[in-house]
C-alpha cells in the first residue's frame, strides 16, 4: 500500500506519499507565502492559479523522492475541504484524474481531521500512539477547536473560536507591528527573546460558552499595547517593552488554549490529549501542553513540527486510516461543495 496524499486547500501546494504503517516515503512543500507576503495575506485567486501552475512538479516531485513510479501508487488521497474553493478544486480535479487513469480508489479527506490524525504519522520512527478516545487541540490560522477522536472516522468537536482563530490573532498582530505574513513564527522567535510575565493581557472569556474560546478582545488589547510603541508607525524590535509584550500576548493566547484543553480531557474523561495544526509547532505551546498535561494526569501528544503547518503527508495518512471506512466521502463533500457555490452571491 502506498498512499498518494494532496493538499491545495490554502496556499501550500503540497504531496506526499505513506506506506501502509504510515511511514513518510516523501514529503514536498511548496509554499506561496513570498507571493502572498506582500499583500499581507492570502489572495484566493493568485493562490488557486499558482496551485494549477505548480501542482503538476509538486506531486512529480514527492514520487522521485519516494523512489517510486506512478504505477506504485495504491490510493489517492486529496483534502476536499474546508478551503479555498478554487484551490481545492485544483488538487481534487488533478487527484482524481490520476485515480481514475491508474483505476485505483480516490478518497476525500477533512483538512481538519488529518490534522489531529497527523499524530499517528510515523515520521520518525515512532511506534508508540494515542489510544481512542483522546481530545484533540486544531489551532492554525483558520480554525481553533477542540475535538473528541472516538475512532479514526467519528471526530467531534466540542469546542470552537467564536470569532478569530488563533493562527489568524498572531498574523493580525504581526501584521500590526510590520513583521509580514504569515506572522505567528516571527512573532514567537521574537518572544523567546522576552519575559512573558512582564506584560500581562487579559485573559479571554465567553460568557455562557466558557469551552469555547474567544480571541478578538486579546487581539485588540495586544494591538492596543503595541500602538503605543510606534513612532510614525515604525517598530523597534529590539525595545524591550516590544520584546516582552509579545513574549506575553503569545503566552496569553497558548495559555487559555491549553487551560481549555486540559478542562475538555476531564470533561470528556480522556487520558491522552493531542495538539495539531501551524499553531501547535509554536515552542511555548508545547512547552506549556507537555507541562499542564503532565502535571494533570494526562498524556500529551504533540504532531512533529514538520507535519503541524499545512502538509501532503497529513492527508496521505489520513487516507490511509479511514480508506476503509467511507470511501464515498468525496462525493459528499464535493455535493456540499457544489451546493456551496451555487448558493453563495
Ligand atoms: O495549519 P496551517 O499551516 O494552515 C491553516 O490551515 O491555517 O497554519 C498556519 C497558521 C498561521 O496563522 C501561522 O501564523 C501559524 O499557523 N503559525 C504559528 C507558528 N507557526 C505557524 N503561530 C504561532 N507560532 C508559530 N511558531
Ligand atoms: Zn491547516
Amino acid at each position: 500500500m502506498n498512499v498518494l496524499g494532496i493538499e491545495t486547500s490554502c496556499d501550500e501546494t503540497a504531496c506526499s506519499i505513506v506506506n501502509k504503517e504510515g511511514k513518510v516515503l516523501s514529503s514536498v512543500v511548496y509554499s506561496q507565502i513570498e507571493m502572498h507576503n506582500k499583500f499581507g495575506g492570502i489572495v484566493p485567486e493568485l493562490a488557486s492559479r499558482d496551485h494549477a501552475l505548480k501542482i503538476e512538479s509538486v506531486v512529480e516531485g514527492a514520487l522521485k523522492q519516494a523512489g517510486l513510479k506512478a504505477s506504485d501508487i495504491t490510493h489517492v488521497g486529496v483534502t476536499a475541504g474546508p478551503g479555498l474553493l478554487g484551490c481545492l478544486l485544483v488538487g481534487i480535479a488533478f487527484g482524481k484524474a490520476f485515480a481514475m487513469a491508474k483505476n485505483i480508489p480516490f478518497i476525500g479527506v477533512d483538512h481538519i481531521k488529518a490534522h489531529v490524525l497527523a499524530v499517528f504519522i510515523k515520521g520518525d520512527g515512532a511506534k508508540e500512539e494515542p489510544k481512542f478516545p483522546f481530545v484533540g487541540l486544531v489551532v492554525s490560522g483558520g480554525h481553533t477547536s477542540i475535538y473528541l477522536a472516538e475512532s479514526y472516522e467519528n471526530i467531534k468537536s466540542v469546542a470552537v473560536t467564536v470569532d478569530d482563530a488563533a493562527g489568524e490573532v498572531f498574523d493580525k498582530v504581526a501584521r500590526f507591528i510590520g513583521l509580514g505574513y504569515p506572522g505567528g513564527k516571527i512573532v514567537s522567535d521574537i518572544a523567546k527573546k522576552g519575559d512573558p510575565l512582564k506584560v500581562k493581557f487579559p485573559k479571554p472569556v465567553v460568557k455562557g460558552r466558557e469551552h469555547d474560546f474567544s480571541f478578538s478582545g486579546l487581539k485588540t488589547s495586544a494591538i492596543n499595547y503595541f500602538r503605543k510603541l510606534s513612532i510614525d508607525g515604525v517598530f523597534d524590535l529590539e525595545k524591550p517593552e516590544l520584546v516582552n509584550g509579545l513574549a506575553g500576548f503569545q503566552e496569553a493566547v497558548c495559555g487559555v488554549l491549553v487551560e481549555k484543553l486540559i478542562v475538555a480531557a476531564r470533561k470528556y474523561k480522556v487520558k491522552d490529549i493531542v495538539i495539531g495544526g501551524g499553531v501547535a509547532s509554536n515552542y511555548r505551546l508545547r512547552e506549556l501542553l507537555t507541562e499542564q498535561a503532565l502535571m494533570n494526569g494526562f498524556k500529551p501528544w504533540l504532531v512533529p513540527v514538520e507535519y503541524c503547518t499545512d502538509n501532503g503527508a497529513m492527508i496521505a495518512n489520513t487516507a490511509r486510516l479511514i480508506k476503509d471506512s467511507y470511501p464515498n466521502k468525496f462525493t459528499d463533500e464535493m455535493a456540499k461543495l457544489a451546493a456551496y457555490s451555487t448558493t453563495r452571491k
